[in-house]
């Protein structure tokens, strides 16, 4: 088994779509082991993407991604890493295969709905950032 931390995106709490993404994800399969509702701060957003610190689209992803309310969550699968990439399509929902979360529900290349991490060590370092051991139930 493998774990993966996914985020519904504010595009989706503020539409109520949180109930139709989480059936996307559990009809392919996916646990949720884990999962709660909070709103980021600009700051924390920036520190989750890291990674994206020098990008163009960093100031917007921070601003965007603490506008409203997230779900956070951890999803077990065998390949779940891999696997959940593909449930959500390509990053700019006009190139999302048909049958994705994205191509479903996403609006644009910044309000796409879902975040999966990208590797396994991706994977630990975000399920951590937003997780104690205690609150991942299996
Ligand atoms: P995510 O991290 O959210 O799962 O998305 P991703 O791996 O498919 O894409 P990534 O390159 O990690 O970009 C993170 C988020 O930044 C917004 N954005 N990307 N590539 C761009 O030109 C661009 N512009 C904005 C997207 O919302 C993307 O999901
Ligand atoms: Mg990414």
């Amino acid at each position: 088994m493998e774990r993966t931390l996914s985020i519904l995106k504010p595009d989706v709490t503020k539409r109520n779509l949180t109930g139709e993404v989480n059936t996307m994800i559990e009809k392919a399969g996916f646990k949720i082991i884990a999962q709660k509702k909070i709103r980021m701060t600009p700051e924390i957003a920036g520190g989750f993407y890291g990674e994206h610190r020098e990008k163009p689209f960093f100031g917007d992803l921070c601003r965007i991604m603490s506008a409203a309310p997230v779900v956070v969550q951890v999803l077990e699968k065998h390949n779940a890493i891999e696997l959940y990439r593909h449930l959500m399509g390509a990053t700019n929902p006009e190139k999302a295969d048909e049958g994705t979360i994205r191509k479903k529900y996403g609006i644009s290349l910044d309000e796409n709905s879902v975040h999966g991490s990208d590797s396994a060590k991706s994977a630990e370092r975000e399920i951590s950032f937003f997780f104690s051991d205690l609150e991942i139930v299996g």
